[in-house]
């Protein structure tokens, strides 16, 4: 990809984006099948909104323009698009069959290699969703401690359950919505203030962007284990990509039950139930989760594969330092410019670029870097999640392409003219939380 080849063209230009968008008004609601992937995300206008392939780090749109890309499917490509040793793991078993009318030995070997990797990982099962296996979970830890309530922290996915604490939760009944409560990351007065005789389980994302403050974990387990609550982490984002064995490993604190996805195959749907052996048991006969496509090969030899290859190429060791050099060289040249309103925070591996109100709307700062970045041929919303496909090349052009895009936004800030640099719409946000205060036991 050449640098004067992504400047010179057009911003505004997408023509069959907007044709395949035009032909989606009124078919498909709200466009997106994952909002983070939807027209809200990208600056209405000037992004692309429809891609057609992907090798390695890089995508080309429906209109044939090159981008590196910075999201990598939201979570799923660990390895990188059209990965060789996952494509033919894929291929070889479509010859054979995708989905079977008995169980296959493939069901085994995943759960042997998980069982490996992942701490704690004493039973598994699978699923497609990282919703399927949070819901799971949840039902599994309401039925091994007889009680109803749950408590989360961070997102779990689309069901009622957990749905119901954030502003998108019409459809679900309040009773079920009376039954979740969200706590405060790194607070432990939040748990506490929840925790109570009926309280099922905590779930969490062990590490969103913050780090854990020393001891957070641990006590949230004695909290939980004190109380008779069950621990749950939520490892969509940090499994297979803290570390082999996720964030238990990372942190070195085991949850009861763990739940996986994006990672572990490379962008086939699969997702993982694992966790201690008394709970999963419940699984055999009295908690009921079954899926037709739960055994589904083609995602299990993916699976393999991309564990294989992980584990192999240690892969998220190479993740954690690119990520280092992509988060500190953000910040380095925010540092240079004379930018204090911005930065890149979070893991080695997955950081997030943010913006301080206090510069002006974050939205729309965060909306003219994206729309200079794709002009330079990197596609953004924010986000730095690594995969092994991003080369030093890669990372370096989008450092390059950051002081460029950083100059034009420090320029606007300065002159209070950021929305009127903007060639398009400015992004949105997905959803907000609600905290559910009233739920807390003291009613603060
Ligand atoms: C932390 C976390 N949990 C659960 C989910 C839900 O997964 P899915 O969209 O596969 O249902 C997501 C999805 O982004 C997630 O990030």
């Amino acid at each position: 990809m050449t640098e004067t080849a992504n400047v010179e063209r057009s911003l505004a230009v997408n023509p069959r984006s907007e044709e395949w968008y035009a032909r989606a008004t009124g078919l498909i609601p709200g466009y997106t099948q994952t909002l983070a992937k939807g027209p809200g995300q990208y600056v209405a206008g000037v992004a692309p909104k429809y891609l057609q392939r992907g090798k390695g780090a890089h995508v080309w749109d429906v209109d044939g323009n090159e981008f590196i890309d910075f999201n990598m499917a939201i979570g799923p490509l660990s390895l990188g698009y059209a990965y060789d040793a996952v494509d033919q793991a894929i291929r070889e078993q479509l010859e054979d069959g995708i989905t079977f009318s008995m169980m296959h030995p493939l069901e085994v070997e995943v759960a042997e290699l998980v069982r490996a990797v992942v701490p704690n990982a004493e039973m598994v099962r699978y699923s497609k969703t990282g919703a399927d296996v949070t819901s799971a979970a949840v039902r599994l830890a309401r039925a091994f401690t007889r009680r109803s309530k749950v408590i989360c922290c961070g997102y779990h996915g689309w069901h009622d359950w957990y749905i119901s604490v954030t502003d998108r939760h019409l459809g679900v009944p309040e009773p079920v919505s009376a039954l979740t409560s969200s706590f405060d990351y790194n607070d432990m007065a939040s748990v506490n203030a929840l925790l109570d005789d009926d309280t099922a389980c905590a779930i969490l994302e062990p590490m969103i962007f913050d780090e854990p403050r020393e001891g957070f974990l641990d006590e949230l387990k004695a909290a939980c284990h004190r109380n008779g609550t069950l621990l749950i982490f939520d490892e969509m984002w940090t499994g297979f990509r803290f570390a082999l064995g996720g964030a238990q490993e990372r942190f070195g604190v085991q949850a009861d039950l763990m739940c996986y996805s994006k990672a572990i195959a490379n962008g086939m749907p699969l997702a993982v139930l694992a966790g201690r052996a008394d709970v999963m048991r419940l699984c055999e006969k009295d908690v009921f989760f079954f899926t037709t496509f739960g055994g589904e090969a083609l995602s299990l030899a993916a699976a393999k594969a991309t564990i294989q290859e992980l584990r192999d190429r240690r892969v998220p060791d190479y993740l954690a330092r690119q990520g280092r050099v992509m988060r500190e060289g953000f910040n380095a040249l925010a540092r240079d410019l004379g930018m204090p309103y911005t930065r890149a925070i979070g893991a080695d591996c997955r950081s997030l670029v943010v913006f301080d109100a206090s510069a002006g709307n974050p939205l729309e700062m965060k909306s003219l870097v994206q729309q200079e970045l794709f002009a330079r041929g990197v596609l953004w919303s924010g986000f730095h999640n690594l995969s092994f496909s991003h080369t030093d090349a890669d990372v370096a052009h989008a450092l390059a392409a950051y002081r460029e895009a950083l100059i034009v936004l420090k320029e606007a800030v300065e002159a209070g003219s950021v929305r009127e640099a903007l060639r398009g719409l400015p992004v949105e946000p997905v959803f907000r939380r609600t905290a559910n205060p009233d739920k807390r036991k003291d009613g603060k």
